[in-house]
């Protein structure tokens, strides 16, 4: 007999809206079968551990066939699954459960390079120069005489020229690693197969995309230096990203594919979306990629590279809601993701680190709109910076000494040693190594544990999931405080919910908004009021 089990996702198409999404880099999550490797019946075993914390969707990076130059960023199919991760019925099992839990599925695409294994770049190469498998990526003629000298200067984000040359003497442009060829989106083949690609995963059910390098599909005509690269002058054209307009990123007419896409996600049932992972000159120019005939949401870096003061909180959480306002989207709040330097870090690390990190979760979970979190932050995890340099991966490590590989080590589970449950019982193998410290980090010695950062996390996303206040998409009204001190209400009925963050150098007394529901350090009673010691955070309940 069949028993039809009714999923418990709810049927709300605008669940994205205020969702919290939980960043599983797939490769570090959880290893099912003791390869050292994290997979995808990893994640399915794990579901009820996400379920339980209380987020409502899962974002995977990429696990589709790859030979792994750039952790997966370099997909050599984009509709079956690498074997180091599993297959597509793992695939199918996991989304299956993982619905049946209420969790929604979001699934990371890569359009703006494939791998150099992509069938269509082994054809490109084996192809001549002006022939129709070149056309879909970008070849050029060098310049100089002999054309030795790339057709121009740009320069990749990962270090060095963004240009190789092919034994016949064309170059091929590469914004990455020479692993990940630039596809030519001015290519119809190319847009019909990422629309075809969209389509087959939809058809498995995901509720949504993540684009990786959203802004970068479409280059300028025909292909104008910069006029500066770290080669020539010294200065890196990537320390304009988010600061300046390049060639490379950003043009106007990238719209179009998103305008091409939208159609295909709204013509599936349940609330398809899709997240810009898009960096651009202005506040106003990233709002563009959002609205109903585009994407969803883009994710606000600006809140993840906002330093530890109270200042620059407020100076991008007034921008990005301001934006959102007239795009008619609520914004999406990061604070750390696979490419950056885990915030515990970035805010000091150690135990300041932590201490600040926690007060920023509060403040990011009472902020209006989607929240992404990074797995492991709700362990407090800080990045690993002493990892051997032979057992670092990423790319960019050989070309620029700067490493990613330090916020992606797999996360503890359990246990005494080392890999701490990554693996199944008794696994030893990690693809990175875990530091001995993080055996006092991992879920099992957190859960339950009063005052740790997993239960921090969970709570405050209990209160989230129910509190009437946090689930009103409008603004936030911010009250009269002290210098370094952010405070922030939200209203529903004649319940109030306010959110106080202490970023100045002495405790403050904080009077009158009511009860605390939830703090990221010990308050204590003082003058009638709460002392809210440095670098923490407190929601407070009022009716
Ligand atoms: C991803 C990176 C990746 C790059 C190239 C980025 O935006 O987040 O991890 O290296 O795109 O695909
Ligand atoms: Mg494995």
């Amino acid at each position: 007999m069949t028993v039809s089990i009714p999923s418990p996702l709810t049927s709300d198409a605008d669940w994205w809206r205020s969702a919290v999404v939980y960043q599983v880099y797939v490769r570090s999550f959880a290893d099912s079968d003791g390869d050292g490797i994290g997979d995808l019946h990893g994640i399915r075993e794990r579901l009820p551990y996400l379920r339980e914390l209380g987020v409502d969707a899962l974002w995977l990076t990429p696990f589709y066939t790859s030979p792994m130059v750039d952790g997966g960023y370099d997909v050599a199919d984009y509709r079956d699954v690498d074997p180091m991760f599993g297959n597509l019925a793992d695939f199918e099992a996991m989304i299956t459960d993982a619905h049946a839990l209420g969790l929604r599925i979001i699934v990371d695409i890569v359009p703006n390079h494939t791998s150099d294994q992509h069938p269509w770049f082994t054809a490109a190469l084996a192809a001549a120069p002006g022939s129709p498998e070149r056309a879909r990526y970008l070849f050029a003629d060098g310049k100089g005489d002999d054309g030795a000298q790339p057709p121009n200067d740009w320069e990749s984000i990962f270090g060095g020229p963004a240009w190789t040359r092919v034994p016949d003497g064309q170059w091929y442009l590469h914004l990455f690693d020479p692993a990940q060829p630039d596809l030519n989106w001015r290519h119809p083949e190319v847009r019909a197969e990422f629309e075809d690609i969209l389509r087959f995963w939809l058809d498995r059910g995901v509720d949504g995309f993540r684009i990786d390098v959203a802004h970068g599909m479409i280059k300028a005509e025909g292909l104008p230096d910069v006029g500066f690269n770290s080669m020539t002058t010294g200065r890196r054209q990537s320390e304009l990203l988010g600061k300046g307009r390049l060639p490379y990123f950003d043009q106007d007419e990238v719209h179009d594919i998103y305008r091409a896409w939208r159609p295909i996600l709204d013509s599936y049932p349940g609330g398809r979306m899709a997240v810009a992972e898009a960096w651009a000159e202005t506040p106003q120019r990233l709002a563009r990629y959002i609205g109903p005939d585009e994407l969803h949401q883009a994710f606000s870096f600006d809140f993840l590279d906002a330093t530890w003061s109270a200042d620059s909180f407020r100076k991008v959480i007034d921008t990005a809601l301001a934006e959102s306002t007239i795009v008619g989207a609520p914004t999406t709040w990061v604070l750390s993701n696979h490419d950056r330097q885990r915030h515990v870090t970035r805010y000091g690390d150690g135990e300041i680190g932590l201490r600040r990190a926690r007060a920023a979760a509060l403040l990011m979970l009472a902020l209006p709109g989607c929240a992404y979190l990074y797995q492991g932050e709700e362990l407090g995890l800080p990045e690993v910076l002493d990892l051997p340099d032979e057992l670092r991966q990423d790319p960019a490590f050989l070309r620029t000494g700067e490493s990613r590989d330090g916020c992606r080590v797999p996360i503890p589970w359990s246990g005494e040693l080392a890999p701490y449950g990554f693996g199944p019982a008794g696994s030893e193998l990690s693809w990175l190594p875990a530091p001995t410290t993080w055996r006092a980090l991992s879920v099992a010695a957190q859960t339950g544990t009063p005052g740790s950062t997993l239960e921090l996390y969970r709570a405050a996303l209990r209160i989230r999931h129910t509190h009437p206040t946090l689930a009103d998409l409008g603004g936030i009204t911010w009250l009269e405080s002290g210098p370094g001190v952010l405070a922030f209400q939200r209203e529903a009925g004649d319940t109030v919910l306010t959110c106080a963050v202490n970023i100045s150098d002495a405790p403050v007394v904080i009077d009158g908004y009511g009860t605390p529901l939830v703090a990221s350090a010990t308050l204590t009673e003082r003058d009638g009021g709460h002392l809210l010691p440095v670098d923490s955070a407190v929601w407070f309940e009022r009716h």
